[in-house]
């Protein structure tokens, strides 16, 4: 049982053409998804709700923790920042169902002008591997106010043995299959390397997070280490991409350091990713709603397309069930096919195509298998 939430601004565009994805897979890969939904879901939905209510009553706690699986577009609205209801947004979907690896792969597909000048399809192929319950998000910290003026804000950047250790492991395991990537190892000599990337030396946590990966990386003696710290990573993921296979980061860096993977791969609009913990998983683009294009019909769905392929392969891998692992290699190879033939193109890749004919696209390339 699979559950599908809409989101806010272009979120009502692009959870549409997964949807058309996901039924063309059902239909070549012979699958049966119960997917419950899309439920709408969101800002845009609390205010229309009148703002009592909270979220459709369908969508509740217990359901979250049912599924096998969970798809959500973007949420949130600028004006509505910090005054949504507290569960079921994604930070705490986040915390609440303990998805500690934020998977953001990022690839330079075919068809697709990376803006790094020269580089081409296949010499990008990284993924970051965010952590992703602990560091700045873990919400420990509050305001001082005196005389009804807020005067100091504290924030406390945790990390734990536990959070590192998990997704450091989970890091390596990840460049010893090359899941979730184009090919195993990194494009420039095929080496399986995890990049461990932080500020060790300035922040505490992050010395643990370095530490703890020269303990777990000591299991792992045929994938390479490497060390950069996150400043230097910055630099280096631009100057030499093609060197990079996995890169895992602590949570704030893994925010930044995707959306410029997003810009690295093309557009942010190709930038899929998936929540996944060891019990639960929620796919979500990692962009936000967009809501300057929203409306125009004009966003490119990929992200979310290829979102909800990787939340196949993770309820594949949960349940030994190769078809869906099938289903995410076919979703992914559509993805490639329709972005290679260069007809159908949104306009954030130069094209002139609409949301919902890119996606009708990549569902005949699903069908037709491969
Ligand atoms: C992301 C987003 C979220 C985050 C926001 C919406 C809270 O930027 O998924 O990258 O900061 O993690
Ligand atoms: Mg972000």
């Amino acid at each position: 049982m699979i559950l599908g939430l809409v989101g806010d601004g272009i979120a009502g565009e692009i959870v549409p053409e997964a949807m058309k994805v996901l039924r063309a897979a059902e239909e070549a890969y012979g699958l049966d998804l119960e997917i419950l939904g899309p439920y709408d879901f969101g800002a845009k939905y609390w205010i229309d709700h009148d703002m009592r209510q909270g979220w459709d009553p369908a969508v509740t706690e217990e359901l979250f923790r049912e599924v096998d699986g969970i798809f959500k577009g973007p949420v949130g609205l600028p004006d509505l920042l910090r005054r949504l209801p507290g569960p079921n947004l994604p930070i705490n979907m986040r915390m609440d169902l303990d998805l500690y690896a934020n998977i953001r792969p990022c690839r330079l597909r075919p068809g697709v002008d990376s803006v790094l000048v020269g580089r081409k399809p296949g010499d990008i192929d990284y993924i970051v591997v965010r952590e992703n319950s602990e560091h700045m998000y873990v919400g420990i910290g509050g305001y001082l106010s005196r005389g009804g003026v807020t005067e100091l804000a504290i924030d406390d950047y945790v990390q734990t043995r536990k959070g590192c250790e998990r997704i450091i492991r989970k890091a390596f395991e990840m460049a010893k299959t090359g899941e979730y990537k184009g090919r195993v190892g990194a494009p420039l000599d095929g080496k399986r390397r995890v990049t461990c990337t932080a500020k060790w030396g300035i922040c505490k946590g992050d010395d643990l997070f370095k530490d703890i990966y020269h303990e777990v990386a000591k299991d792992y003696p045929e994938i390479e280490q490497d060390t950069t710290w996150i400043d230097s990573w910055s630099y280096y993921a631009i100057m030499r991409p093609n060197f990079y296979d996995i890169a895992v980061m602590p949570n704030q860096y893994g925010d930044i350091m995707s959306d410029m993977s997003g810009a690295i791969q093309g557009s942010m609009g190709l930038a899929g990713s998936l929540n996944a913990g060891e019990d639960h998983c929620f796919a979500e683009p990692t962009h936000g709603s967009a809501p300057d294009i929203a409306g125009r019909m004009i966003s490119n769905p990929t992200s979310m397309i290829l979102s909800v392929g990787m939340m196949l392969n993770w309820i594949g891998d949960k349940h030994d069930d190769r078809r869906l692992k099938e289903a995410w290699r076919g979703i992914d190879s559509a993805v490639d096919r329709t972005l290679g033939a260069k007809k159908v193109r949104t306009p954030d890749l130069k094209g002139k195509n609409s949301t919902s004919e890119f996606g009708s696209a990549v569902a005949g390339e699903v069908r037709k298998g491969g």
